[in-house]
């Protein structure tokens, strides 16, 4: 990985589309836009596991999806209040968190490393906007999901979007050691690397 715009980024495919049997296709569109598996196992994670791939001490991330969620309820017309009982981004950011432990243990997870040229951005590109009702068809989330987060904060739960990928550079770099022992990466060539990249 000697290329600096070769990057390494995690993708999780959670519990949802696991049990949707939606790994092969998830994994397939990965694979044929040219990125590589360098790590892949699947996982029943606990509450301290989530938490820690989710810390509520990421205050500005935190905050964030709070911001995200108030925004979405802007858009639809509709009174956060009534479904989650604040309008404090943080706070409304803290209970989502509380939802994905629910969301992220109950089930198995399929946890990879994906290896390429501007890895991290060309993964974000392919999941899609965090909600499913916002994604656009084309993204994994547009295509597999209608899911919105006004309907999973009225019933009390983490809005479902199938995958979760590394945000930034920082984030991937964390989350590949969270997830995964040096000696689960690996270092090989695809067949078609010097076709697509020239390398
Ligand atoms: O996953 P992504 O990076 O697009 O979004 P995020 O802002 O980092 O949020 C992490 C996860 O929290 C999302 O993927 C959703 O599963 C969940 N979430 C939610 O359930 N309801 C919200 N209003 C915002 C996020
Ligand atoms: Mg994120």
């Amino acid at each position: 990985m000697k290329n600096p715009l070769i990057e390494q980024t995690v993708v999780l495919i959670k519990p949802d589309g696991v049990k949707r049997a939606l790994v092969g296709e998830i994994v397939s569109r990965f694979e044929k836009i040219g990125l590589k598996i360098v790590g892949m196992k699947m996982v029943w994670v606990d509450e301290e596991m989530v938490r820690k791939h989710y810390p509520t001490e990421r205050r500005q991330w935190v905050t964030k999806i709070g911001e995200k969620t108030l925004e979405a309820y802007k858009n639809y017309g509709t009174d956060p209040k009534e479904h989650l009982g604040t309008m404090e981004p943080y706070e409304i950011g803290v209970l989502i968190c509380k939802w994905l432990v629910d969301y992220l243990t109950s089930g198995p997870v399929v946890a990879m490393v994906l290896e390429g040229p501007h890895a991290i951005t060309a993964v974000r590109k392919m999941a899609g906007y965090t909600y499913p009702d916002t994604a656009v068809p084309g993204t994994i989330r547009g295509d597999f999901s209608i899911d919105s987060p006004d309907l999973a904060n009225m019933i009390k739960r983490s809005g479902m979007n199938l995958v979760h990928a590394s945000g930034n550079t920082e984030e991937a770099k964390f989350e590949i050691a969270l997830w995964f022992r040096k000696k689960e990466i690996h270092n090989y060539k695809r067949a078609d690397e010097g076709i697509m990249f020239g390398f």
